[in-house]
């Protein structure tokens, strides 16, 4: 029997809120035991902050696990890559003595950034200025939009020089009529395109694979597998808060289609979720803070894009928002971020519920008109008002610290198994012996 479940270790970790819950750090720390890291979708929106030896390290496109030299890491065909930004990050981790020629691996399925992508994500925004997303302006939207309508181009199409050309020429023949006609914008020279997408065979050529062939050996081969989610579960295009969303799946449900590889392989999912809640972009946000609070923890938790730079909304947890996370991913457990961020507040708020109208709701509404309609219904717990960030074992931390974890377990109903104080590896707290089996 192949996939009877014995020895195999396949994690898959996700965002549980709205991203930027600390997957880069929770995924780092856990690929000191991982053979092979794997990111299944999203592209170069996904900023992924790692901190090591006071420096820190944002990665967009290469899995979290690069910075562990015995991983291999590997680009799903989930993936939307811009080969700019994957061949800047490559020289990025070598220019700082981290090797990636031979542990990276891309599959041919992937597709393609364009230029046209970026342009037509950026005048998409501009022309719905009263309801614009927000986007992260990577072409993200635009890439998927091509990939669905089956006319995006492939990382196996870059190897294929004739093919390649006829396929950017058409494309930019169609874009440029948008541009042009819809968004009244310059039109783009193809040749100039066709001629720097021509060269990226030479420089991607390594790195190209059957990333299904090579994901499923290594679930036979017993391997133990990290898969690492872009974005959170509310940005999710089908249960995220649409269409302020982003346009791929980042739940656990993505991880099979965007690696190719069955929902029978996968043994645990880990939801990452912050002590708090953040948002970047537009959209609604029931527990969100304003005036001087909002700054407040902006200030606290450093709560700035790793991609974009802007400054990200802030708000109380809300246990509506986890259980939801906890139904559309399976989760088994949460590993809860940035718990010392609350170290100096007298009194923290939980979301424990919505109030719509004269009635509780625990579950999170499909429509955003209802959504905005529903105000958070809070209990209250004391803050414990002493520092976290030098603290590594659950029963060393404040009583009202463990109070608080203790509150949010019992709304969740599963459990937190790691906790982390602060940005760097060993600012973290395991509840029980936490390993990625064999
Ligand atoms: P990701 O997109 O989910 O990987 O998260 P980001 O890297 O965008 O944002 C998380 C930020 O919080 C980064 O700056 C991390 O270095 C930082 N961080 C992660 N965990 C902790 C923590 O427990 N405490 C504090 N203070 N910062 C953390
Ligand atoms: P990580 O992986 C937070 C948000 C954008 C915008 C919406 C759509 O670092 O957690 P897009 O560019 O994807 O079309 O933008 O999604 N967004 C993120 N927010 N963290 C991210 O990634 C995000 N990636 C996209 O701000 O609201
Ligand atoms: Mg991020």
């Amino acid at each position: 029997m192949k996939f009877n479940g014995v020895g195999m270790s396949v994690n898959v970790i996700v965002g549980s809120q709205w991203g930027d819950e600390g997957k880069g750090k929770v995924v780092d720390l856990l690929s000191k035991d991982a053979d092979i890291v794997a990111r299944f979708q999203g592209g170069a929106n996904a900023g992924h902050s790692i901190v090591l030896s006071g420096e820190k390290y944002i990665l967009h496109l290469i899995p979290s696990g690069i910075l562990h030299p015995q991983t291999i890491c590997v680009i799903g065909n989930g993936v939307v890559i811009d080969p700019v930004v994957l061949l800047d990050e490559i020289r990025f981790l070598e220019s700082k003595g981290i090797k990636v020629s031979d542990r990276l691996l891309i599959s041919h399925r992937a597709h393609l950034i364009m230029p046209y992508h970026k342009l037509l994500d950026q005048a998409q925004e501009d022309f719905f200025t009263a309801d614009k997303i927000g986007t992260t302006g990577r072409g993200i939207g635009p890439a998927y939009v091509d990939k669905f309508n089956r006319t995006g181009i492939r990382i196996v199409d870059l190897l294929d020089k004739e093919t390649l050309t006829q396929k950017i020429q058409l494309n930019i023949n169609q874009k440029n009529q948008i541009l042009e006609k819809i968004y009244k914008r310059e039109q783009l020279d193809a040749k100039a395109i066709i001629q720097e997408y021509l060269s990226f065979d030479k420089k991607m050529n390594e790195y190209i694979a059957d990333i299904s062939i090579y994901m499923n050996q290594a679930i036979e081969d017993k391997k133990r597998i990290l898969i690492e989610g872009a974005q959170g579960t509310l940005l999710d295009i089908d249960f995220g808060t649409y269409p302020f969303v982003t346009s791929s799946n980042p739940i656990s449900g993505g991880a099979c289609t965007g690696l190719g590889i069955g929902p029978t392989c996968i043994h645990r999912v880990i939801g990452i979720i912050k002590a708090y809640t953040t948002r970047v972009g537009h959209g609604p946000f029931p527990t969100e803070f304003f005036g001087d609070m909002s700054d407040q923890m902006r200030e606290l938790g450093d709560e700035y894009g790793a991609t974009t730079g802007r400054p990200r909304r802030c708000g109380w947890f809300d246990a509506v928002i986890a259980n939801y996370a906890v139904r559309i991913n399976g989760l088994n457990c949460f590993a809860l971020t940035k718990l010392d961020v609350l170290d100096t507040l007298a009194e923290i708020k939980i979301c424990i519920a919505y109030r719509l109208k004269q009635k509780q709701i625990t579950n999170f509404p499909a429509d955003l008109t209802t959504l905005k309609q529903c105000q958070p219904e809070y209990i209250t717990v004391p803050g414990w008002e002493k520092s976290t960030k030098e603290i590594t074992s659950y029963n060393n931390l404040p009583a009202n610290a463990k109070k608080y974890i203790e509150t949010i377990e019992n709304q969740v109903q599963i459990p937190i198994s790691i906790i982390s104080v602060g940005p760097d590896r060993d600012q973290t707290i395991f509840r029980a012996p936490f390993r990625l089996q064999n």
